[in-house]
């Protein structure tokens, strides 16, 4: 098992891991470093990966430094290793919504969370992220994703999820990749809030976005994330029963 790096924006590190046994054709796993004077990890991966994505950090900077570690959502791709990487990372505090901190955290985290709230901002030294709550966007009620304000990075989570080992960065569609994925597995929870919280993200004029499973990409992407809320307001209007008369 081999994790690649790849720096998809100044200073954010894209950590791929590609599993090819996953899906129709083969899966990445991504996590993302943010260098900055306090790094930051974005998800954890799955336990079985930490030997891999550990050692693609410790290419990039001492492991020591890690000083956060944040993802989107309680599910084993976005946080099974955290155990490890706060073991590995003395100093390093896990930091989550306050929805998923009640639920999980408290409760299940080696050492005690920073609950952030929605909007709240952390500063990085030289890198800001805020926390944007998306409950239920991709996917469970403590979802949340994080914005990257000096580089105009959003770190989307399974949002735009598709299959294979495609390049770490496009300009290209992923759009499309992204819906034929959404219908093969279902993976998101598409509620009449769906599209408004995407679009709640296209009006931040993301410049990458840092994607979980594909290739990340680079440009502007406000036109991608409202043709993604359209697709799930689609759905969910297909769901709905014809209206009476
Ligand atoms: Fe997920
Ligand atoms: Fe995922």
């Amino acid at each position: 098992m081999e994790t690649r790096v790849d720096e998809i924006a100044p200073r954010i590190y894209r950590l791929s891991t590609f599993l090819a046994g996953v899906g129709p054709s083969g899966f990445t796993f991504n996590q993302f470093l943010v260098e900055a004077e306090q790094p930051l990890l974005f998800h954890c991966g799955q336990r079985a990966l930490f030997p891999a994505v550990s050692k693609a950090v410790a290419r990039i900077m001492d492991l020591r430094r890690l000083r956060w570690i944040a993802f989107s959502h309680i599910e084993a791709d976005e946080c099974g290793a955290l155990g490890e990487w706060l073991g590995a990372a003395p100093d390093a505090t896990v930091t989550h919504g306050a929805i998923g901190c009640a639920i999980w955290l408290n409760d299940q985290a080696p050492r005690a969370p920073r609950a952030l709230a929605d909007g709240e901002t952390l500063d990085l030294g030289g890198r800001r992220v805020r926390r944007l709550d998306t409950p239920h966007v991709p996917h469970c009620w403590d979802a949340g994703l994080l914005w990257e304000e000096t580089t105009g990075t959003l770190f989307t989570s399974d949002l735009f999820t598709h299959v294979g080992d495609p390049a770490a960065l496009t300009d290209g569609d992923i759009v499309g990749p992204a819906v034929d994925a959404e219908k093969r597995f279902g993976y998101t929870a598409v509620t009449p809030a769906a599209g408004k919280t995407i679009r709640r993200l296209a009006a931040l004029e993301p410049r990458t976005l840092a994607v979980m499973h594909g290739s990340s990409f680079s440009g502007k992407a406000a036109p991608l994330l409202e043709s993604l809320a359209g697709f799930y307001d689609g759905l969910l209007q297909q769901a709905l029963p014809p209206e009476p008369g």
